[in-house]
């Protein structure tokens, strides 16, 4: 709002002065000499053939006099704006009694379903597993905060080989006499079988072409419907699926749709069609697939024979259905696109979080839905996928024997360290609160890096009290709270005007209008870096200011009150910036 409210002024002069070109304004690029800055004299003058020294100064004296503004130009040809006091304080105000904290809402909301988590049933979750949930609930909850209406779906993997496999080796172990032998009573499928069962017959069906083709045959009926199989997979589904809510409860990832693969199977054979009517599908080495290269990829390359030796920029075909029939990746994908819009009324965009590696696979469901006119032409299906969570040294964080790291590991490796530091600041160390303080930590180091960017998991510096992390954000919180509850209870109750009078207060405004726009800029980066960055700015500046003034016990009246005031507004926009990134603030730390 203030850039717009500079901008008119200037404009306005502009336009007085015989310039009717538009004048933009940025946040100053040296904080010390002013807050914002205009640059546009120099392309006004290349343009008019004039000095552009002289266009700044004739635009600046032309700028209507007004209380709040001061316009400065300076050598070559810069126009620096400076904030007044009263502007500050009324920038300060404005902020503490708008609910969003001066934040403002997208005038036009989009609908979006984010797709986001993802985990695989019947597999266990591992590091991998943890950027997925962490980047996708704090970008629903910015599309939120501004104002989309967003439509969070975890989408299990959950009709794959993986279920035929498992499956297929509790038969091997023994666990389903009942079902297949007549033996025994029914079983009761555990987690622990599945994760004992999962990846045995993983590594054995690299190895094993028989056991893997049986796996493919158990895929199939499970896919069909077909008992017991179905039955038996139900129930992996549910302990699974029981397991899967409980951590990412524990990350705090939530979603509206608790979804999977299988959900779209009712979607499957319509798909389909729509893609054969279209004649879009064909049929290679028995398999049905779609071809999806665009001009430029896939050129065949040809000897002297004329046989196809390889070819350029290749873009595989999307297959829909393998040798055998059974279902793929790709097609649940398609077919969920196609129950989506069917079933969720108008969507302006999808948006997929994974990792790079499926960069390719979700090229090739977009492409073909959008051949097939799945997704209609106005809808963005777009892919955001991360970087990798590297170890210290460099590599994809594992075990130190090499394994990766299970989910839960990491969890309780979080509660436990940070249980060490509480201990260490002499405070009672529940289960919650060290869940809040190492999950802080986790995310806050995570969103802190550009997400298509790897980062290292380095646990001691996300769990720091100072710095740049999760806890120091949620420590500069509790600490507002305790000194404004002292104030409360002193039984002292101030004016509510601002009097902005010291660098520190005017920082800490500036760095307000800094964090503000920090919101815009994370939704079209589509990463939240830039807002980490800011509150943690907006943290620091607010150290300063309470190292540098005793709130507590100033004399002046006045004074006092705008003091009091600036916690509260200080807190509030550090609330709702933590909120967008999935942290939570614990009662004491
Ligand atoms: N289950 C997938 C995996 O673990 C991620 C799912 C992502 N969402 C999707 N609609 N394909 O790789």
């Amino acid at each position: 709002m203030v850039i717009e409210e500079i901008e008119k002024l200037l404009n306005e002069a502009g336009n007085k002065a015989g310039y009717k070109d538009n004048l933009a304004v940025s946040f100053s690029s040296i904080p010390e000499l002013c807050d914002y800055q205009c640059n546009d004299a120099f392309s006004l003058a290349k343009k008019y053939g004039k000095n552009p020294f002289n266009i700044a100064q004739e635009i600046v004296d032309n700028i209507e006099k007004n209380d709040f503004f001061e316009f400065e130009v300076v050598r070559p040809a810069f126009i620096n704006v400076k904030l007044t006091d009263k502007k500050l304080g009324q920038v300060a105000n404005y902020c503490l009694s708008d609910e969003m904290g001066g934040v403002q809402k997208h005038k036009v909301s989009q609908r979006i379903v984010l797709d986001y988590g993802g985990a695989n049933v019947a597999k266990s979750l591992h590091a991998g597993h943890l950027r997925s949930p962490i980047i996708g609930e704090s970008l629903k909850r910015l599309y939120k905060f501004l104002g989309d209406e967003v439509i969070a779906d975890v989408h299990l993997g959950d009709w794959g080989l993986q279920m035929g496999l498992t499956e297929l080796q509790l038969y091997y172990d023994g666990v389903l006499d009942y079902y297949f032998k007549n033996k025994g009573g029914m079983p009761s499928i555990t987690l622990e079988m599945l994760n004992e069962a999962y990846p045995k017959a993983s590594a054995r069906k690299d190895s094993d072409e028989e056991f893997k083709k049986e796996a493919d045959t158990w895929t199939l009926k499970i896919q069909n419907k077909e008992e017991p199989y179905y039955e038996i997979y139900k129930k992996m589904r549910e302990v699974s699926v029981k397991e899967i809510k409980r951590q990412y409860g524990e990350l705090g990832a939530t979603f509206d749709l608790w979804l999977g693969e299988s959900d779209a199977e009712g979607y499957i054979d319509k798909a389909i069609k729509i893609i054969e009517d279209k004649g879009l599908a064909k049929i290679s080495n028995d398999a049905l697939v779609v071809e999806v290269a665009q001009e430029g990829e896939n050129i065949p390359i040809t000897n002297e024979n004329g046989e196809v030796i390889r070819f350029k920029n290749p873009m595989p075909p999307a297959m829909l259905k393998k040798y055998n029939g059974a279902s793929l990746y790709a097609t649940t994908d398609i077919a969920t696109i196609l129950m989506r819009n069917e079933t969720l009324g108008k969507i302006d965009r999808i948006e997929y979080i994974t990792d790079q590696r499926q960069k390719m696979h979700f090229t090739q469901v977009f492409r073909v839905c959008k051949m097939a006119g799945i997704s209609p032409e106005n809808q963005q299906l777009l892919h955001m996928s991360y970087g990798t969570m590297n170890g210290k040294d460099g590599k994809p964080f594992k075990t130190r024997s090499g394994d990766t790291v299970k989910l839960d590991d990491i969890i309780n490796l979080l509660i436990e360290r940070a249980s060490e530091k509480l201990k260490a600041n002499n405070v009672e160390q529940s289960r919650e609160t060290a869940l809040m303080i190492g999950v802080a930590a986790m995310k806050f180091g995570d969103l802190s890096n550009s997400i298509s960017k790897d980062y290292v998991f380095d646990l001691d510096r996300f769990l720091s009290f100072e710095g740049k992390t999760g806890p120091y954000l949620q420590y500069t919180t509790v600490r507002i709270n305790s000194i404004l509850n002292k104030i409360k209870e002193s039984g002292w109750e101030g004016s509510n005007e601002f009097l902005i009078s010291s660098i520190e207060e005017r920082q800490i405004i500036k760095y307000i209008l800094k964090l503000i726009s920090a919101y815009e800029i994370c939704y079209k980066e589509k990463s939240l870096n830039t807002l980490c960055t800011a509150v943690y700015e907006l943290a620091s500046n607010f150290s300063t200011f309470y190292n540098n003034h005793n709130v507590i016990n100033e004399k002046d009246y006045k004074v006092k009150s705008s003091y009091v005031l600036l916690l509260k507004l200080v807190r509030k926009e550090i609330v709702n910036a933590l909120y967008v990134l999935g942290i939570e603030i614990p009662k004491k730390m």
